[in-house]
């Protein structure tokens, strides 16, 4: 196991995600001045760089992932200048800054784009991926292959100003650019990231990294939905023939020039194919988003479409995560929230009104002892949970889950029992639940906005929110800050050390050991509501350092009870 520390290693990553995280002007919309006035709040929790999602300029489609000017601010967010300020606010803080670095495509409002579908024979044509029409026998169009987009129906539009296909593998308003072209990457590079870089940002989350190459011939996908027209694809799109050598080429040309960290969201590929990415030796990026745990009972082609885990199953998915690292020269991460990701409370603990903060500790004590650089989610810390299910799906403003609603109802409106279960899978598995605003205090609306938040705030702010926590010392945020402390006290065991799991097939307590020169961690996790036998599985003389309960009874662990300890 590697001993060399470096910043980006040891880190706790805070991401925000502006739209819903703190208004400062009442517009119903967070914004860069409302993150700057919490930077205080982020330093207390004890987290080292924050990674703002998207705050580029863009029609917000897909909430910024559709970028129609890499170097300008969404103007609701803010400013360049304003940019500037949180830049130095953070580092003036001892903190770092990353952006999220979205190259696959851009939006269909980018100049480059308006310019490539303005003509077959316009130079900036080739930047982005376009093909004739396929016509049946009847001489009805169709688009040039079976591919389904990511967020429903086909992954091709049509253009009648040039009468082509353009491919977009999400909306329809965010055309993917042709990697393909030597001097579109170079536009990328310059525009994405030196401009960002010379403003003295600190590296990025790469957004479906591993997307860029495409296979050429673009052949239709094999039908794994025979009642859908379109089909996953990914085999054609994901760690594609030229992916190294594209993401060897920003880091040679770019990135290795500067101080920075890199996170990669590469998707999902066998150990040996992610390692390509984030061995240190490849030189392409520092580490990457593995899914096993956030995607766990889900079918990997389409999340709404999910059948429950079990604990073991989770167990696996941490192994995974955990045993990325051993052995090789990459590194990992963990994160089990994001803005594309429902609640870890409601998803993997207890949302009760009994078991919310307890289970929200027990899995802080589990993040916060696994190996690899730790990512934590805005309202994470102070155990924000999935919206109710008595919301309809009109609350719901994301467009994977509206297209996805849409498509499902035309289909099968009439089975209200097949209705029903989606409505079921989206109160649970929807990205919404990650955009509601962030709860800050008891007042109206949450302390996020003086004005209609763009999102409605979850119903429970008046008992989940950050002002009624931090000067709670039994709070959740309490709990994180303590155990952020305690990570970085105990470093060589918690972030940088070995993973064995003690009890594989328990399918109601998690128990594994970290170990690392010579020092020996032991955690027990009990992820059921009831309380059950604690069993020393190691044998060695136990001494606790953290847990989530003032332990007094040793030989029970109370339900959702949590304990680290060395062994001596
Ligand atoms: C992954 C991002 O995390 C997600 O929010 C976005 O919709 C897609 N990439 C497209 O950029």
């Amino acid at each position: 196991m590697t001993k060399d520390y470096i910043w980006w290693k040891d880190a706790t990553v805070y991401q925000i995600w502006p739209a819903s995280y703190k208004d400062s002007n009442g517009d119903g919309v967070g914004d860069i001045p409302g993150i700057i006035s919490t930077l205080d709040y982020v330093k207390s929790l004890g987290t080292d760089v924050i990674w703002l999602s998207p705050m580029y300029d863009s029609p917000q489609d897909d909430m910024g992932y559709d970028i129609s000017n890499y170097e300008k601010v969404y103007p609701k967010y803010g400013t360049l200048e304003d940019m500037d300020k949180l830049i130095e606010g953070t580092h003036k803080r001892g903190m770092k800054l990353i952006l999220d670095l979205v190259i696959n495509h851009t939006s269909t409002e980018h100049d480059w784009f308006k310019q490539s579908r303005s003509s077959k024979t316009d130079p900036k044509r080739d930047w982005y991926i376009w093909k004739p029409a396929r016509y049946d026998a009847e001489g009805n169009r169709h688009p040039p292959n079976n591919w389904v987009s990511h967020f429903s129906g086909s992954a091709w539009a049509y253009d009648e100003t040039t009468d082509e296909y353009y491919l977009h593998l999400f909306a329809e308003s965010q055309p993917d650019l042709n990697w393909e072209n030597e001097e579109t990457r170079k536009a990328i590079y310059k525009s994405a990231l030196s401009f960002w870089f010379e403003k003295g940002i600190d590296g990025f989350r790469i957004d479906t990294a591993g997307m860029y190459s495409k296979v050429q011939s673009f052949p239709d996908a094999p039908i794994v939905f025979p009642d859908s027209e379109w089909q996953p694809c990914q085999k054609y799109f994901q760690n594609g023939p030229r992916i190294h050598e594209f993401h060897k080429e920003m880091f040679a040309s770019v990135t290795s020039k500067y101080d920075t960290m890199t996170v990669g969201e590469v998707g999902h590929s066998p150990r040996e194919d992610s390692l390509k990415y984030v061995s240190a030796k490849e030189k392409e990026m520092n580490m990457m988003f593995l899914f096993d745990a956030v995607e766990v009972g889900s079918n990997p082609s389409d999340r709404f479409i999910y059948d429950g885990y079990k604990l073991t199953d989770f167990k696996n998915a941490v192994q995974n995560q955990s045993s990325f690292i051993e052995g090789t020269d990459a590194w990992s991460t963990v994160f089990y929230e994001n803005h594309d990701q429902p609640r870890s409370i409601t998803r993997f603990g207890n949302d009760s009104t009994k078991y919310r903060v307890k289970s929200g500790k027990l899995l802080a004590l589990l993040q916060s002892t696994l190996s690899g650089t730790l990512y934590i989610y805005q309202g994470q810390e102070i155990g924000m949970t999935n919206l109710p299910r008595s919301w309809s799906i009109d609350e719901y403003l994301d467009i994977n889950t509206i297209n996805y609603y849409k498509e499902f109802k035309a289909k099968y409106g009439d089975n209200k029992e097949k209705m029903d279960k989606l409505m079921d899978n989206i109160t649970l598995l929807a990205r919404d639940h990650a955009r509601s605003p962030v709860q800050w205090d008891d007042s109206e609306n949450a302390g996020f906005s003086t004005g209609k938040p763009w999102m409605r705030v979850n119903d429970n702010y008046k008992e989940i929110n950050v002002a009624s926590q931090v000067t709670d010392p039994n709070s959740l945020f309490s709990f994180w800050k303590q155990s952020l402390k305690i990570r970085k006290e105990y470093k060589d065991l918690l972030i940088y050390g070995s993973f064995k799991i003690l009890d594989k097939e328990n399918q109601k307590i998690f128990t594994y050991v970290k170990e690392a020169a010579g020092q020996r961690a032991y955690i027990v996790l009990n992820f059921t509501s009831e309380s059950l036998k604690f069993e020393n599985l190691d044998g060695g003389k136990l001494e606790l350092v953290h847990s989530n309960v003032n332990v007094e009874d040793e030989s029970t662990l109370s339900p959702y009870e949590g304990r680290f300890y060395l062994i001596k």
